[in-house]
């Protein structure tokens, strides 16, 4: 951090956006550990404690907090942070802000959804290098891949919940594109470590996890961590789809759309060097426990 942040008086100052969500939370802890005086806003009431003030807000309004910190952090949408970056001066050396993989996974999706997703990511990102170069702001984006660790994320923990209900947990044969599940602590710990690494100014890393594998052996690994544990069912592909469509004319089943049954068969893994080379990103290998896919509080 020295780099960026010079002749402190007291403790550093931070600006967090979406520090209650998965990734957020981590960082708000590691923020603490570090002795960082944190300013986190959401939309909803929070517990303030000693070094976390929480303000109500989200990223759509005038700033009327603080206009002066070390660093702002961005854990909640990119699109709606660049927006907020480009429209309030705040005087901070240091942006760190999450994106996603999709940015290029989903640009030339069949799906047009998806594609705007691409397209508002890659947008978002160009808006928010272009004010930080203007503003002589340090920015970097983080662009995680599938998230897991919270217990509160929407793949491995959906997974895990639907093979909990039913104790079975029904794949295509296809389903063996490849996976990089990558664990909430080590994206809160790779925000806190580009502070400190004055090469990742003006640059974008992809973040999967230590560990590529295929989304079977991915989906058997989350299996493997419950008690009772399910099982795990292979099916023809075209079953599966068909499965898959009476599933959704019925109601059973909404969000799983073609592209999502395709991407099951994509390699979905990213090159993590340039963020080792950068800032020694180490993420962990995908050794998972239940505690992992279960959302806190919940009976396993
Ligand atoms: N989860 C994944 O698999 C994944 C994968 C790739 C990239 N990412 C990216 O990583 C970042 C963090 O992900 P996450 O999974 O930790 O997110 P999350 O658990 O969904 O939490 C995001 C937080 O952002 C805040 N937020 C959401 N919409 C907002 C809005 N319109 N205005 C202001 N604040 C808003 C919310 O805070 P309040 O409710 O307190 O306001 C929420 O807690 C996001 O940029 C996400 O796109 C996630």
């Amino acid at each position: 951090m020295d780099e960026y942040v010079r002749n402190q008086q007291g403790p550093l100052r931070a600006l967090v956006f979406g520090g209650s969500g998965q990734i957020g939370e981590r960082l708000l802890t590691n923020l603490h550990d570090a002795g960082w005086q944190v300013t986190a806003v959401s939309r909803h009431a929070q517990q303030s404690r000693p070094g976390l003030e929480w303000i109500s807000g989200d990223l759509s309004g005038t700033w009327q907090g603080a206009a002066d910190f070390d660093a702002v952090f961005s854990c909640g949408p990119l699109d709606h942070f660049a927006r907020w970056f480009a429209t309030n001066v705040i005087k901070a050396p240091r942006v760190v802000a999450f994106g996603s993989t999709s940015v290029d996974v989903k640009r030339d999706s069949i799906e047009p959804a998806e594609r705007d997703v691409a397209r508002r990511l890659r947008e978002a990102e160009a808006s928010l290098f272009a004010t930080s170069r203007e503003r002589g702001v340090a920015a970097t984006v983080l662009r995680p891949t599938l998230v897991y660790g919270a217990g509160r994320d929407k793949t491995l923990s959906i997974i895990a919940s639907m093979a909990r209900r039913s104790g079975v947990f029904v794949l295509p044969l296809s389903a063996n594109g490849l996976r990089q599940p990558v664990h909430v602590q080590d994206l809160a710990d790779a925000a806190m470590q580009v502070l400190a690494a004055p090469a990742t100014a003006g640059q974008a890393y992809a973040l999967g996890g230590g560990e590529v594998l295929g989304y079977s052996e991915m989906v058997r690994r989350v299996l493997a961590a419950l008690q009772p544990r399910p099982r795990l069912l292979r099916v023809p592909t075209a079953l599966f789809r068909l499965a898959l469509r009476a599933a959704h004319a019925t109601g059973r089943l909404h969000g799983m759309n073609a592209e999502a049954l395709a991407r099951m068969q994509e390699p979905l893994a990213f090159d993590i060097e340039p963020a080792r080379r950068d800032f020694g990103y180490a993420p962990r290998a995908f050794l998972i426990e239940a505690d992992m896919v279960s959302t806190p509080g919940s009976t396993p």
